[in-house]
C-alpha cells in the first residue's frame, strides 16, 4: 500500500461520519484538532477532491492556525504554527523518493516523535516505509449515498482512542 495513488478499500473500515459538505468536513477537522496532543501522524485517503485539504484546513482552524492553508500538492509541504504545529504533506505529485529528503521529512518525524508537531498527509503512501513503528491514525473520505457529501472513515495503529472513535461514529460524537 505504499504506492502513490493507492487508496485503501473502504472496507477496511468501520462506517464513519457523515459530512453533508465542506463546512461538514472543516467542522469535522476542527473537533478532531481538540483532540490532538502533540505527536499524531493522520494518513488521509480519498480520491481526487475527496475533501482531505478541506479536512486539514478545519483541522488547522481547530488548532488556532492564522494563516491561509493551502494545498501543498505542488509545495510536497506546507508548515503551520498553532496550538500544535502542524505539517501538512501531499505526496500526489512525488515522482522521485529523494523529494522526500528535500522536504526534510527525518526533521518532521523528530518534531512528531517530540510531540512539539503532527503530520497530516494526503496521498501518504510514499509516507509510510519512513514511520517505522510510529503509530497512526487513518481517515478515508468516500461519497456519501447517493454521492452526496462524504462519508469519513477512521481506523489506526494501535486502534484509536475512544474519543476518535466517538468522532467518526456514524451520527457523529455523542452529546
Ligand atoms: N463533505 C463534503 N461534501 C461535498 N463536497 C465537499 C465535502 N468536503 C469537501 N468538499 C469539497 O470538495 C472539493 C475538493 O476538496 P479538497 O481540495 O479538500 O479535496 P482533496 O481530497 O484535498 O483533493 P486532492 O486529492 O486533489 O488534494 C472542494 O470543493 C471542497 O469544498
Ligand atoms: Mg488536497
Amino acid at each position: 500500500m505504499d504506492a502513490p495513488h493507492d487508496i485503501p478499500a473502504a472496507g477496511g473500515f468501520p462506517p464513519g461520519a457523515m459530512a453533508a459538505g465542506p463546512a461538514d468536513t472543516a467542522a469535522l477537522g476542527a473537533r478532531a484538532a481538540g483532540l490532538l496532543r502533540g505527536g499524531e501522524v493522520l494518513l488521509l485517503h480519498g480520491g481526487l477532491g475527496a475533501g482531505k485539504t478541506c479536512f486539514v484546513q478545519g483541522l488547522c482552524a481547530g488548532l488556532g492556525v492564522e494563516a491561509e492553508v493551502v494545498s501543498p500538492t505542488f509545495t510536497l509541504v506546507n508548515s503551520y504554527d498553532g496550538r500544535l504545529r502542524v505539517h501538512h504533506l501531499d505526496f500526489y505529485r512525488l515522482d522521485d523518493r529523494s523529494d522526500l529528503d528535500d522536504i526534510g521529512l527525518p526533521d518532521l518525524l523528530d518534531e512528531v516523535v517530540d510531540g512539539t508537531a503532527v503530520l497530516a498527509a494526503e496521498w501518504p503512501g510514499p509516507l509510510l516505509p519512513a514511520l517505522g513503528n510510529l503509530p497512526f491514525l487513518e481517515l478515508l473520505a468516500v461519497a456519501g449515498p447517493g454521492g452526496a457529501g462524504r462519508e469519513w472513515r477512521l481506523r489506526g495503529r494501535p486502534a484509536p482512542a475512544t474519543a476518535w472513535q466517538d468522532l467518526f461514529r456514524p451520527g457523529g460524537p455523542p452529546c
